[in-house]
């Protein structure tokens, strides 16, 4: 599955705008806590903040609103990524829905980070929905892709507690502070070669995950308690 020979370290990152878990991985590759290697950052906004976080060389966008038909977009992103021969791309703040074709090209290897404890809120105003049902601990999960919205094999997942005074906007910072790491670590597992999606399950060093790891304190990810 892997686009290149060797450690599957060459990512591509999707964003359509603020980017800031893309920063956390160019950091973390800075500080060698990642050993990977960002290869191209693609977006539907010209105006994506996040391009601007890597060289111009690295960046690409097309205004996915100027195309009149939805798989013309997705096929010229679908090849710019192919050209970069990423062994992994993740949708990092991208806010466009991928049509099927672009997730079947890239299956297996195509990740999102989601703000929400999946499969709880897929979709939109997460932060919104959780503070509304009442909920006392609300989170960010990253998953494979699949064509289904948000509904992919969920890899890791990190908790954060709702507070009584908070507003969509303190919930969606609490838990944005806990997708820097959880996205981070995973890609860890990812470019170790020790992640695969198998069907509808994750397997990590060849075994079936039966529940998301979990983003403790230190940031390492570990198996729930109970789960092992
Ligand atoms: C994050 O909350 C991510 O989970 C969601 O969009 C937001 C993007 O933030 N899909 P950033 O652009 O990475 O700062």
């Amino acid at each position: 599955m892997a686009a290149s020979r060797g450690r599957p370290r060459r990512i591509a990152v999707l964003a359509s705008s603020r980017g800031s878990n893309l920063q956390a991985l160019l950091d973390a590759i800075v500080s060698n806590r990642l050993d990977g290697e960002i290869v191209g950052v693609f977006s539907d906004k010209p105006a994506a903040p996040a391009l601007q976080r890597v060289p111009e060389m690295l960046r690409w966008s097309r205004d996915a609103k100027s195309y009149a038909r939805r798989g013309d977009f997705d096929r010229e992103l679908g090849d710019a990524v192919a050209a970069c021969s990423p062994d992994w791309v993740v949708c990092a703040g991208y806010l466009r829905i991928l049509g099927d074709a672009f997730v079947e090209r890239f299956r297996g290897r195509l990740l999102n980070i989601h703000p929400s404890l999946l499969p709880k809120y897929r979709g939109l105003r997460t932060h919104a929905r959780a503070l509304e049902a009442g909920d006392q601990e609300h989170g960010t999960s990253v998953h494979f892709v699949i064509p289904e919205l948000d509904a992919g094999a969920v890899i890791a997942q990190a908790r954060v507690p709702v507070h009584a005074d908070d507003s969509p906007e303190t919930l969606a910072a609490r838990v944005l502070a806990r997708e820097h790491p959880l996205l981070v670590a995973v890609m860890r597992l990812a470019v170790a070669g020790r992640l695969t999606e198998c069907g509808t399950t994750v397997a990590v060093d060849g075994h079936t995950l039966f529940t998301p790891l979990h983003l403790d304190c230190a940031g390492d990810l570990v198996h729930p308690a109970g789960a092992e």
